[in-house]
């Protein structure tokens, strides 16, 4: 917490409007909150930076509040939307899809749609035990089972046991991670791909976090199999320094599931989506930083973030006693039992905790391009 904001107190919501000058210490102490992200040694969660380029778009959204239920009536916001969506499915190697709220909202949605594709199915979807919890509420949410298989020691799926788990009950879907929360471990695609083929179930990529490795020309081979995937879900808000809401969700395959249940006031009536009322906000600040980055340096980016983690992770190798760096830009450490823990590292959001294979590890997430591998280690040493 920035110590300037430790006695800053709300004021009572009051029938009479306050003076814009009364709220100006509130208003400036929000924008500090969030300015911490910005420190070179923030690395505890998924939370880059709001990018420069894409606070045009972000204004523009807040002006314009239309809604694409009836995209006849804002043609240009429809189009830019179009093109956006154009330009990032196609990195991902998918012929359409739309934006969403977040990866909760599009793993939600694309085990809908597997649900309502494949009817007659046992309702019943595999993960590794490192997926995130969106998978398990999703299922809860769709009436799903949802049962974990084994991960590896690097956090992977085990294709042996979701091999296994198939040959014993075929599942309705199988749910692949690309980037876990914990470790940013890929799983093994190929072989989830294979798989899924051969019990004709649905494969949907959580690539939440690690998506991003897909606008890198040298990174891409990490995705290698997803043009098979039935569908994908990716976080610009994640790792493209998007404001929030900032979501993709992929299809293979057009679903044609149109609600017409009695919906008399729109025209043509609305495709099945999970998203109700939308309108810019999902997709013009992605727009204006696609546009005034350009894609060479949105690799370039994305590229230098992975670098950090790396060379974060050499760095770790005289102090701790156990290092996992995955390919998406995190990397997890133990110390020696009789080091000191980071207790304050973590209240100042240096680093995170989290489990790895059931033991408490510390986690660095490089998510913004702020964030130097430097000054997390000087961090680190310091607490020592
Ligand atoms: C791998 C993974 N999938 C899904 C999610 C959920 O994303 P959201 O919070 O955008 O709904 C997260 C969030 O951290 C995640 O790490």
């Amino acid at each position: 917490m920035n110590p300037n904001n430790k006695n800053i107190k709300l004021l009572e919501i009051s029938p009479k409007p306050y003076e814009t000058a009364a709220l100006l210490p509130l208003f400036d102490a929000v924008r500090s909150e969030g300015q911490q992200h910005a420190a070179a040694d923030w690395a505890a969660h998924m939370t880059p930076v709001v990018t420069q380029n894409s606070l045009i778009g972000h204004l523009l959204s807040a002006q314009h509040n239309g809604n694409l239920l009836s995209p006849a009536l804002y043609p240009l916001l429809a189009e830019i939307e179009k093109h956006t969506l154009r330009w990032l499915c196609r990195s991902f190697s998918f012929p359409m899809g739309h934006f969403t709220s977040g990866s909760t909202a599009g793993t939600l949605e694309a085990l809908w749609q597997a649900r309502e594709s494949h009817p007659h199915r046992a309702p019943i979807v595999y993960a590794s035990q490192a997926a995130h919890y969106s998978i398990a509420k999703a299922c809860r949410i769709l009436g799903l089972s949802f049962q974990t298989i084994a991960a590896d020691a690097d956090d992977r799926l085990c294709p042996d046991a979701l091999q296994r788990a198939c040959a014993g009950q075929a599942p309705l879907a199988i749910v692949a991670t690309v980037g876990t929360t914990a470790c940013g471990a890929i799983d093994p695609i190929a072989d989830c791909v294979r798989i899924a083929q051969q019990y004709n179930s649905w494969l949907h990529l959580d690539a939440a976090w690690g998506g991003a490795l897909a606008l890198v020309p040298k990174q891409r081979h990490w995705l290698t199999g997803m043009a098979d995937a039935d569908s994908l879900c990716f976080d610009p808000h994640k790792t493209l320094g998007q404001p929030k809401p900032s979501s993709l969700l992929c299809y293979r395959q057009a679903i044609d599931l149109t609600i017409d249940d009695g919906i008399n006031y729109l025209d043509p009536p609305p495709a099945t989506q999970f998203l109700g009322s939308h309108g810019a906000e999902y997709c013009l600040s992605l727009w204006s930083y696609v546009m005034l980055t350009g894609t060479t340096a949105i690799a370039e980016a994305i590229q230098n973030r992975l670098d950090q983690a790396a060379q974060f992770a050499a760095g770790l190798t005289p102090v701790a006693n156990w290092i996992n760096h995955s390919p998406t830009g995190i990397a997890c450490f133990a110390l020696a039992d009789s080091a000191p823990d980071l207790t304050r590292c973590i209240e100042q959001g240096v680093f995170s905790r989290v489990i790895v294979n059931e033991t408490p590890v510390y986690r660095a997430v490089f998510a913004d391009s702020s964030t130097q591998a430097d000054a997390l280690l000087a961090s680190l040493i310091e607490s020592l």
